[in-house]
């Protein structure tokens, strides 16, 4: 019965991922992936960590957790981490990394299968841009759920706000050919993310509280420190 609920669970995710068309988007490269993106992840990661540093035993859930990377940092400093993700391939990357004594699921992340007010802080890395409008929004409702109250958010995610002249333009060429690599799906998301305010209309339009801001890489990449709004009424 077990076996039979998680085929149905795979196919519903396969069905209802991001890209709609029931294929796993990362399969191709999911192998490669860190050696493609961690030299310019890292950096970016190293810098939410400086903003948020873990402290051992903190409770960490990774939203599209990939193959695993940003949760390993967490783990290397003691805390208990869990993980979602949609892609199998991904997904497969990241238990490998990560081990048995992580927590991760399969499945798609607007609808996560934790009780509320769980965690102390939530990371979201190069995730929120890649999904269709309203999974973004459902997902960051869940976020806030499963969240504790005086818990933090961090989302690392691209800018919609204005380049610096030649560092931000060449940056912004590098993260065009990139995306329209992704395919069709992964870059119409891509621009309805942009042209839509980015995170920045999304912590708007879900009442987070912004703690700290910091935009990189010539204005394309930002990192938020978040906190959920403790009056907030939808944070059930
Ligand atoms: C660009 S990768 C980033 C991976 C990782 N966060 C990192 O920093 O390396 C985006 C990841 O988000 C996952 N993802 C996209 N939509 C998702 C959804 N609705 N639920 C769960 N994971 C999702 C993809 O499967 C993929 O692994």
């Amino acid at each position: 019965m077990k076996t039979i609920l998680k085929k149905i669970n795979f196919i519903t995710v396969m069905k209802s991922n991001n890209t709609g068309s029931g294929k796993d988007p990362y399969k191709r490269f999911s192998k490669w992936y860190d050696s493609i993106f961690e030299p310019l992840n890292s950096g970016l990661r190293a810098i939410g960590m400086k903003m948020f540093p873990p402290q051992a035993g903190m409770k960490v859930l990774d939203i599209g957790c990939g193959t695993g990377a940003h949760l390993k940092l967490y783990q290397n400093a003691g805390c208990e981490v869990y993980g979602v993700d949609a892609s199998p391939s991904m997904f497969g990357q990241a238990k490998e990394k990560l081990g048995e004594e992580a927590n991760l699921h399969f499945g798609d992340a607007s609808n996560m299968p934790y009780p509320d007010n769980q965690f102390d802080l939530i990371t979201s890395s190069t995730v929120l841009h890649e999904m269709a409008a309203a999974v973004r929004s459902n997902v960051l409702k869940e976020a806030k759920r499963v969240l504790k109250k005086d818990g933090h958010i961090l989302l690392i995610d691209f800018h919609s706000g204005p380049l610096k002249p030649l560092k931000g333009w060449f940056y912004k060429i590098i993260i065009t050919i990139a995306e329209i690599s992704a395919g069709r799906k992964h870059f119409k998301n891509y621009r309805q993310f942009m042209r839509s305010g980015g995170l920045d209309a999304l912590i708007e339009k879900h009442g987070l509280i912004i703690e700290q801001r910091k935009i990189l890489s010539g204005g394309n990449m930002v990192i938020y420190i978040l906190q959920k709004n403790k009056e907030d009424e939808n944070e059930k």
